[in-house]
């Protein structure tokens, strides 16, 4: 039927938890494609609220397979805890796959982060510190252990003991930490291969037989554009491309294959973690806009920094991935607000900005240009059709398209499933 990836256009936390959920009710398949548990996806329906790291968010229908693709790392121990918790609320996880490409968060690379993180010092990056940088250098420094080496008891300690042998070392001699026990993390690691095997298996072959079906496929980003390494803002980055190229190589899914690329934006703009943000408001608006949309971490809790939409940056994130439609969420957030502004441009030395700045020294120059607009000060949560909405509202979207030069399919006007505006249909 369609493959359409679900991407993050900003820094992450941009709603894309939700809008997986709601565009998952007609999905055969749902696949999270890349990071780990950094990520934490929210989902409100009528089991609950959920803050999902690893499990797909079309896991409430009992109807589609929720795949974790080779290009995530997996934490085990918070991958069992999150199935728990969902079995203990009802929901059932039987139809969770875990790719046997796909690599583990080991106890060393929880370690790492934050000894790396304690390094950097004023440098830090913020990370979330659930192993994810550590792990993702391992595979690219081809020491990584995978989810197939769990199922093969031999195959694991051989590796393992090898792995860990220069990881105690970096642990001890360079860090002056405690090194780990082979044997505890062996044993640790088997039981989790226990409970975990029924789901792993070769996610691509069913990924393949499912483009064979021409099934309704849906790809899950986790973390958003401006957090890639390559394209995002280095070295504040994550360590695995959220981007829709990511998607592909994280699932198994030629290029060719996908039909829509929808770049999920919040109709504002919010950063957790270090690194520049030249829209961030540390001023009123700032904490308004902090307190109306509850901007705390779901992942650290950590208070998200706020600003006004940045269309630079949205831009560029617009024509990194190719995004055919937008999905513009928590548009009710602003509803309050009597005044709104979307930076059109970035000022630098008097001069305006070609494209956005490779360097983050010169990120952190430029002043953004701001474009203001009335507000709409009316609720627009129980408004359901695009047409219904006040016209600052509209006109404030319209901005938003013909800046970031692509249509808004989608617009969120609060966290729930039906909270939602859908303009251009789900298959
Ligand atoms: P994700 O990581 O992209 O899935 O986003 P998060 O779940 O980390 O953060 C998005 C937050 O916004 C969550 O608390 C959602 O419940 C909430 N949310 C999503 N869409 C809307 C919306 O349209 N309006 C409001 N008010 N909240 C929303
Ligand atoms: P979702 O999927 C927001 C940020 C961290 C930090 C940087 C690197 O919920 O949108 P990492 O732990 O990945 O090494 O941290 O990336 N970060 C996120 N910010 N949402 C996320 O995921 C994030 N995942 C990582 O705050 O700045
Ligand atoms: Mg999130």
């Amino acid at each position: 039927m369609a493959v359409i990836e679900i991407i993050g256009g900003q820094w992450g936390d941009e709603g894309k938890g939700k809008i997986v959920e709601l565009m998952a009710r007609k999905a055969d398949l749902v696949v999270r494609f890349s990071g780990g548990s950094n990520a934490g996806h929210t989902v409100i329906n009528q089991y609950g609220t959920f803050g999902l790291h690893l499990v797909p968010s079309g896991i409430f229908y009992s109807g589609v397979k929720c795949l974790l693709g080779n290009g995530v790392v997996v934490d085990p121990a918070i991958l069992i805890q999150e199935m728990e918790s969902l079995n203990s609320r009802g929901i059932s996880t039987s139809n969770l796959f875990i790719s046997e490409r796909a690599h583990l968060v080991m106890p060393y690379h929880l370690l790492l982060d934050g000894l790396e993180e304690e390094a950097r010092g004023a440098g830090a990056i913020g990370t979330t510190r659930r192993g994810i940088g550590p792990a993702f250098v391992d595979k690219t420094a081809r020491q990584g252990i995978r989810v197939a080496d769990l199922l093969d008891k031999k195959v694991f300690f051989r590796r393992l003991s090898q792995v860990m042998q220069l990881k105690n070392v970096i642990l001890t001699k360079v860090y002056g930490a405690q090194p780990l026990s082979v044997d505890e993390v062996y044993k640790q690691y088997l039981s989790y291969a226990r409970t975990l095997a029924p789901h792993i298996t070769d996610t691509q072959r069913l990924v393949d037989e499912a483009l064979e079906r021409k099934d309704f496929i849906l790809l899950e980003g986790a973390q958003g554009t401006l957090l890639d390494p390559d394209f995002g803002t280095y070295p504040y980055v994550t360590s695995s491309s959220p981007m829709a190229g990511g998607g592909c190589q994280g699932s198994g899914i030629g290029p060719k294959r996908i039909d829509r690329i929808i770049g999920i934006f919040k109709a504002y703009n919010t950063r957790v973690g270090s690194g520049a943000m030249p829209t961030e408001l540390d001023d009123e608006t700032g904490e308004l806009i902090r307190e109306i949309a509850h901007e705390f971490g779901t992942t650290t809790g950590r208070p998200r920094r706020c600003g006004w939409f940045d269309a630079v940056a949205g831009a560029f994130s617009v024509r990194i991935n190719s995004f055919t439609g937008l999905a513009i969420t928590r548009l009710d957030v602003l509803d309050a607000l009597p005044q709104i502004k979307i930076c059109t441009g970035y000022h630098l030395d008097g001069k305006l900005v070609r494209g956005f700045p490779t360097q983050l020294t010169t990120l952190e120059k430029c002043q953004p240009v701001y474009e203001e607009m009335p507000g709409w000060l009316t609720p627009t949560s129980d408004i359901r059709r695009y047409r219904d909405l006040p016209l600052a509202a509209r006109r404030y979207l319209r901005k938003m398209e013909e800046l970031l030069s692509c249509p808004v399919d989608i617009v969120s006007v609060g966290a729930r499933r039906e909270e939602t505006i859908i303009i251009k249909p789900i298959p």
